[in-house]
């Protein structure tokens, strides 16, 4: 019989984020705070023998997806080479990245080759002083290295922008001409109240209605139903081929079909990004842990997971960054 994750609401575990860094390049005010020093000491990183074990044994339970996270996934030194080791394990059929964009004028073909296929890249803005202003780094840089990733072959690439009212609101029709004249899709996220940055921005909540009604005029937004099981809820523009998502954490919690948990570049494996919940996975391997002992340790700690995040309780309890688990 066919072993797997499940959790103690009868939730199927089958995709894992994996954290490979918890440093990035930018400091999104949401996210990271500038001169930040918490940062994980490099001799506590999981080596990427020690990843390719944990990842083998959720594979072995049924887990199908991986997405690679960081902080910035690509400042992890030779994650082509990681990505290469995990494209091949068997029983994975989807590998795919979360990033800033910054490094993938040069990273893109490397990680494509090394089987990398679906792309996730935030965009905030498309105007250079109020990107600099949003994330501290370079509009021109980012769009070039979206423009080298889909050059190389991409597909899906999907667009996150963190929706803020009053800062980037007023860009929402450019930014979806810009993804659908590339193909690409449009994700408009609910800032998330994680650690000071988060809860700073989470003041604004993003209703898809609301974007419908606004958008009314130029374009109707259809419910259509994505496979992926993602927390994303999405909508094509009528007439086009063009989709746009809503990722609305706070406002319509999409809990109850949760399918992942995180592991974060240190070996923690994090049972809910809104909540504390979370089983130490390094020192066990770190003692050696064989695969089957592993496997079946995954399946008792899984019994940890929440049902759901507190997020619109206050004050929220989380003070973890976004960047320590990658969204
Ligand atoms: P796919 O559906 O596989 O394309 O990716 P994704 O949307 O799960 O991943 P991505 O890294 O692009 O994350 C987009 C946003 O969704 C980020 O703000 C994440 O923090 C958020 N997110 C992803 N998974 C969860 C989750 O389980 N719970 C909550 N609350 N937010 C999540
Ligand atoms: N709330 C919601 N999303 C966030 N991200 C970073 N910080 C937050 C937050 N506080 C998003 C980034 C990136 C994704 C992986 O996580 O914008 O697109
Ligand atoms: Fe870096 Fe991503 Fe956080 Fe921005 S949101 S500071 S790019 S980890």
């Amino acid at each position: 019989s066919q072993r797997t994750l499940t959790d103690a609401f009868g939730r199927r575990i089958h995709y894992l984020r994996l954290s490979v860094t918890d440093r990035c390049d930018l400091r999104c005010r949401y996210c990271l705070p500038k001169g930040y020093k918490g940062f994980e000491a490099s001799e506590h990183w999981l080596t990427f023998d020690e990843i390719v074990q944990v990842v083998r044994a959720f594979a072995a339970l049924g887990v199908r997806h991986v997405r690679l996270t960081g902080g910035e996934p690509l400042l992890r030194r030779e994650l082509p080479l990681l990505a290469a080791r995990l494209a091949t394990l068997p029983g994975l059929d989807d590998l795919s990245l979360s990033t800033n964009g910054t490094r993938l004028k040069s990273l893109a073909k490397p990680l494509y080759a090394a089987g990398v296929r679906r792309l996730n890249i935030s965009l905030d803005s498309l105007r250079p002083d109020v990107f600099k202003q949003i994330t501290g780094g370079c509009l021109d840089q980012v769009l070039r290295g979206i423009q080298a990733a889909q050059r190389v072959g991409f597909a899906p690439i999907r667009i996150n922008t963190l929706f803020m009212p009053g800062v980037n609101d007023d860009e929402l029709e450019e930014l979806i001409d810009y993804c659908g004249a590339r193909g690409f899709t449009l994700r408009l996220i609910e800032a998330m109240p994680m650690g000071a940055t988060g809860q700073a921005a989470a003041g604004h909540s993003l209703d898809p209605h609301a974007i419908q009604r606004r958008l009314a005029q130029r374009v109707e937004l259809l419910p259509e139903l994505l496979p992926g099981g993602g927390p994303a809820r999405y909508y094509r523009l009528s007439g086009t081929e063009t989709h746009i998502g809503f990722i609305s954490p706070r406002s319509q919690h999409f809990c109850q079909t949760c399918n992942r948990v995180r592991l974060t570049v240190v070996g923690t494996l994090r049972l809910c990004l809104g909540q504390e919940h979370s089983a130490p996975l390094r020192v066990l391997l770190r003692a050696g842990i064989s695969d089957a002992e592993l496997s079946a340790h995954l399946q008792r700690v899984i019994a940890l997971k929440p049902e759901r995040h507190h997020f619109n309780e206050s004050p929220t309890p989380i003070t973890r960054f976004m960047s320590a688990t990658g969204g």
